[in-house]
């Protein structure tokens, strides 16, 4: 039975750029299909950001291919990430040789806690002027996120990875945070290097290959891997893979771009490498592969969206990539 993917476009360029990545998926694969709604235009029709269908069919599937949305990006993403007890956000951010980047020696990955820390959702104010924000620490989330980038550096054959902190002001949380990943690391013979994470955005900025897998709590892992993309040529190339025990979801990094939205020159691959991680997700590596290759040709050799300095439109891109995959 062909494996089912749930697609997700979104709002915004998630709508322009998804169809590019299901077009690369279908390329190289058999897979049933299955177009979901999500985001402000659904929520602004029905009332509801997220429909019951769409949950079920993103629980239902082998792998979700997700775009953006918009303002309810909250409403919709976090739910999905937590339907899917999805515990780690897997942010790869590797400079292209035909690209002009920052920084052309960057080749690390991000590994994001996905499902609390300040991003809990739990604030108030809690009088007039004054907003508190609870960031919650769990010490199994720490560990499960241990474990997997304990796995995750194994797979590519190294022993260590830096971990983002600040316990020098959280003490008590970014301590728990610490404690429970190094415990883990030392069970498993594996180096976590502590770094604080200001001081990690400054080394990421001057010097980012001496970094090659990098745990972060999920604020941290959120703006250091934007940071990250500027890197190595901006948000249009960074793929995501959300992944938890109720399987994965597949996303580019960046949101809905309403600056371009509409114009049909969104970069479709980050949606496209997203796809190749989707792909490696379900065991496929050499169509993993394979599209990775392709997508190296087509930014050595163009035709390039504006952002990266061509002139090309969306569907110009991608079909490029199906040109190199034929
Ligand atoms: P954004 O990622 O949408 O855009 C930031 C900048 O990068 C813009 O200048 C945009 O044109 C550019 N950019 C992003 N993707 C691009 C691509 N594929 N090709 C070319 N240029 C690209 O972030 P922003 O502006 O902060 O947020 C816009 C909306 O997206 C907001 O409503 C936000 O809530 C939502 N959002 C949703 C996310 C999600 O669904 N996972 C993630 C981030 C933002
Ligand atoms: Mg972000």
């Amino acid at each position: 039975m062909a494996e089912r993917i749930a697609v997700v476009p979104g709002d915004g360029i998630g709508r322009e750029v998804v169809p590019v990545g299901v077009d690369v998926l279908d390329a190289v694969g058999a897979f049933e299909f299955v177009e979901c709604a999500a985001g402000d235009a659904v929520a602004a029709s029905t009332g509801d950001p997220l429909p019951d269908e769409t949950r079920e069919a993103v629980l239902d599937a082998d792998a979700t291919l997700f775009g953006a949305a918009g303002e309810t990006a909250a409403d919709v993403v976090i739910p999905l990430r937590r339907a899917l007890d999805s515990f780690v956000n897997v942010r790869p951010a590797r400079a292209s040789p035909g690209v002009d980047a920052l920084q052309p020696d960057t080749d690390l990955v991000i590994l994001r806690e996905n499902t609390e820390g300040v991003y809990a959702g739990i604030e108030s104010e809690i009088a007039d002027g004054v907003a508190t924000c609870t960031r919650v620490v769990t010490e199994r989330a720490s560990r499960r996120l241990a474990e997997f980038a304990c796995d995750y550096v194994a797979e590519r054959g190294e022993a260590a990875f830096t971990l983002a902190h600040k316990s020098n002001v959280m003490r008590v949380t970014d301590g728990l945070w610490l404690d429970a990943v190094e415990a883990v690391a030392a069970d498993r013979g594996v180096d976590a290097e502590p770094e604080l994470m200001d001081a990690l955005a400054m080394n990421l900025a001057m010097s980012p290959e001496s970094y090659d897998v990098v745990v972060a709590p999920n604020l941290a892992g959120d703006v250091l891997s934007d940071l990250a993309a500027g890197l190595v040529g901006g948000l249009g190339l960074l793929p995501s893979a959300n992944i938890g025990s109720g399987g994965g979801l597949f996303e580019p990094v960046h949101g809905t771009a309403p600056d371009i939205a509409g114009q049909g020159v969104a970069n479709p691959l980050a949606t496209v490498l997203s796809a190749a991680m989707l792909l490696g997700f379900l065991g496929h590596e050499a169509a993993a592969a394979d599209v990775r290759a392709a997508v190296e040709a087509v930014l050595a050799d163009g035709p390039l969206t504006p952002d990266l300095g061509g002139d090309a439109t969306t569907t110009a891109v991608g079909g490029a990539v199906l040109d190199r995959l034929a």
